[in-house]
């Protein structure tokens, strides 16, 4: 088994050991504040009993599971508390897979490169559909590639990279034909607190027992570190995606997931507010500043990666290196995303040297 190992970490290698000053707009990773009531959560569990130090029930936390169920309106009976929303992707598509419907795993391209690696690693065969210009979905073309060998689909929104925010009449239209062929949707919501337009709907509106929703507190509230995510599955599938759960992690870390829980219940709309605020603005001095650079840049509606293009300089590993080495800049080739973007390279605005990080483009390019 050969496996795909996706290049960030690869990317974020080469631009620590720059001789340089390097911005690093890589990964994903959030330079903002988790919420106060998390950190909190962490202090207080420092001093909980002995048995608060063991495994923690292998679905989750019953608080955390009923916690979400009710922000999710589904019962807690379909709920796996994961690590992240990439287990919770892996645990999705494992299930969508173990249906013995067929081997196709459609995906969008531009693509999160974690889903062909992970259809890949469970035996399916990646598909990739290019989105539209605009990252939105191309329906016609993803209802075109479901056949009956697809076992199941991933869509991802609020999007990475595109930062599209799919139109719930076109997530409606691949989950319908995903029933009509047996195959199993998954859709990524990582970045649902991510939604500057506030035009963002989750999945979770449309009933179906072709559909499973992923999600994680990574992003929401800055803690990738602390890999507490989860998966929302139909009847149907969620004793298997608990079993093979249990079976690769036994359990998620429970100090993690009970801070989660503490942050949930005590933790205003305003510190989500804050995020979005703090974003949106980081986002319009970047693509100004690109702007003054001469690129072609695609505006987030959410998640909160920005895609540029730069004349002539395709988004190659190679010409990310050097822009490393020699703008001081990091970001991710859109080679690595698929085909769909193999000019662009992909900038995320989680740091404060944001907007330095485009002035540094403009007079690169100049
Ligand atoms: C689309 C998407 N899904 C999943 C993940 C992984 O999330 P987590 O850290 O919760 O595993 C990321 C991380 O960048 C992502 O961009």
């Amino acid at each position: 088994m050969e496996y795909q190992e996706p290049q960030f970490f690869a990317v974020m290698q080469y631009a620590s050991r720059a001789a340089g000053d390097v911005i690093d707009m890589v990964s994903g990773n959030p330079d903002w504040e988790p919420p106060a009531a998390l950190r909190e959560g962490l202090r207080e569990y420092a001093d909980a009993s002995p048995d608060e130090f063991q495994y923690p029930p292998s679905e989750g936390l019953r608080e955390l599971r009923e916690e979400i169920a009710a922000r999710r309106n589904v019962d807690v009976s379909q709920v796996v508390v994961t690590n992240g929303a990439g287990e919770a992707n892996y645990l999705g598509m494992a299930s969508a897979l173990d249906r013995d419907t067929g081997s196709g795993v459609v995906l969008v391209d531009p693509v999160y490169p974690y889903y062909p690696g992970k259809a890949d690693m469970l035996g399916g065969e990646p598909e990739l559909v290019p989105s539209r210009r605009d990252g939105s979905l191309d329906v016609e073309a993803m209802v075109g590639a479901i056949d009956d060998d697809t076992a199941c689909v991933v869509l991802n929104t609020p999007n990475n990279p595109t930062g599209a925010v799919y139109d719930i009449d076109a997530v409606r239209r691949v989950i319908e034909t995903a029933e009509e062929h047996d195959a199993v949707v998954v859709v990524d919501e990582v970045y649902d607190h991510f939604d500057f337009g506030g035009d963002f709907e989750s999945a979770l509106a449309i009933d179906s027992p072709h559909r499973i929703v992923t999600s994680a507190f990574s992003k929401s509230m800055a803690i990738t570190g602390l890999r507490v995510g989860y998966a929302i599955l139909p009847e149907a599938l969620v004793g298997g995606a608990k079993t093979r759960h249990m079976l690769v992690n036994v359990a998620t870390s429970r100090p993690a997931q009970a801070a989660v829980v503490h942050a949930l219940q005590e933790t205003e709309p305003e510190y989500y507010e804050r995020t979005r605020r703090l974003l949106s603005e980081r986002i319009d001095a970047f693509t100004d500043a690109l702007d003054a650079a001469g690129a072609a840049y695609t505006t987030p509606e959410g998640s909160f990666y920005v895609l540029a293009r730069f004349d002539g300089f395709p988004g190659t590993m190679e010409n990310v290196q050097r822009l490393i080495d020699e703008a001081g800049v990091a970001g991710m080739p859109g080679e690595t995303f698929g085909s769909a973007r193999e000019d662009w390279i992909r900038f995320a605005l989680v740091t404060p040297r944001a907007t330095e990080g485009a002035n540094r483009l403009a007079e690169y390019f100049e």
